[in-house]
């Protein structure tokens, strides 16, 4: 099993921080925002990450992680997106590194209390397909939302108005190498992307798909300033719990 993480984008959201600096890099309570994702995929037993990153400060991720030996990885692959094609886009650009094998994908801005390895674990079982992971929020319409039915999710509908459930889907996603044959067939969406939950509802309606429901909290840190002063905060009691 190899892992992806996705930094890239342009971090809008949180300008003017990310006017100088890609959002990734910004410091979460005592740490740059990109070693949390890392970081919890060196916990799940990933040894071999590549990260894929965009904009002006794409060097500085180079000079921040060196070969990835630190946090206890063999090897620190980069690959650089041009432009914000959105998420699904920059997975595409680890399909050479992934050759046949399982992944897991991160989003660099998202922050799990869990520790991932039994979901891991479930996915190496599972074998094929795809594997999500879900966490009941308050406020589902910020995030792409699912609906379960029978045990099995129905739908995932990108930032509805009216969502349907309280289950929002996380940033972290398991894959087969399917899902570059499905990243091939996606449209751009009205934010000019291409988007996770277009290659998420493909393995819905393929049959592929299975779930988790996380219990430890989960937060994306680079939404929007709450979103950031919430990752800033969690991390923090978090360390201090800890150290009691
Ligand atoms: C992205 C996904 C969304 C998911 C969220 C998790 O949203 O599109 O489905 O719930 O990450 O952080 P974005 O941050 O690109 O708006």
């Amino acid at each position: 099993m190899k892992g992806i993480v996705l930094a890239g984008g342009l971090g809008t959201r949180l300008l003017p921080l990310t006017k100088i600096t890609n959002k990734h890099l910004l410091p979460v309570y005592d740490r740059p925002m990109v070693y949390y994702p890392i970081e919890k995929l060196v916990k799940a037993g990933i040894k071999e990450v590549m990260l894929v990153t965009g904009g002006n400060s794409a060097g500085d991720f180079l000079r921040l992680l060196g070969n990835g030996k630190e946090f206890g990885l063999r090897r620190i692959h980069y690959s650089y997106q041009e432009g914000s094609g959105g998420i699904a886009a920059a997975l595409a650009l680890a399909e050479d590194f992934i050759e046949d094998d399982l992944m897991a994908a991160i989003l660099g801005d998202n922050l799990f209390e869990e520790d991932l390895s039994r979901y891991v674990q479930k996915f190496e079982e599972q074998g094929k397909g795809a594997r999500i992971l879900l966490k009941e929020v308050e406020h589902p319409e910020r995030f792409g939302v699912a609906t379960i039915e029978d045990g099995r999710v129905k739908e995932i509908i990108e930032k509805p108005e009216h969502p349907a459930s309280h289950f929002a889907v996380t940033g972290c996603y398991m894959y087969d190498g399917r899902v570059f044959d499905i990243i091939q067939t996606l449209k751009p969406s009205g934010r000019g992307e291409l988007e996770i939950t277009d290659v998420n509802n493909a393995y819905i309606h393929a049959g592929q798909m299975s779930y988790d429901i996380l219990s430890g909290w989960w937060q994306d840190a680079g939404s929007s300033f709450e979103a950031y002063a919430r990752a800033q905060n969690l991390v923090r009691e978090l360390k201090l719990r800890s150290k009691e």
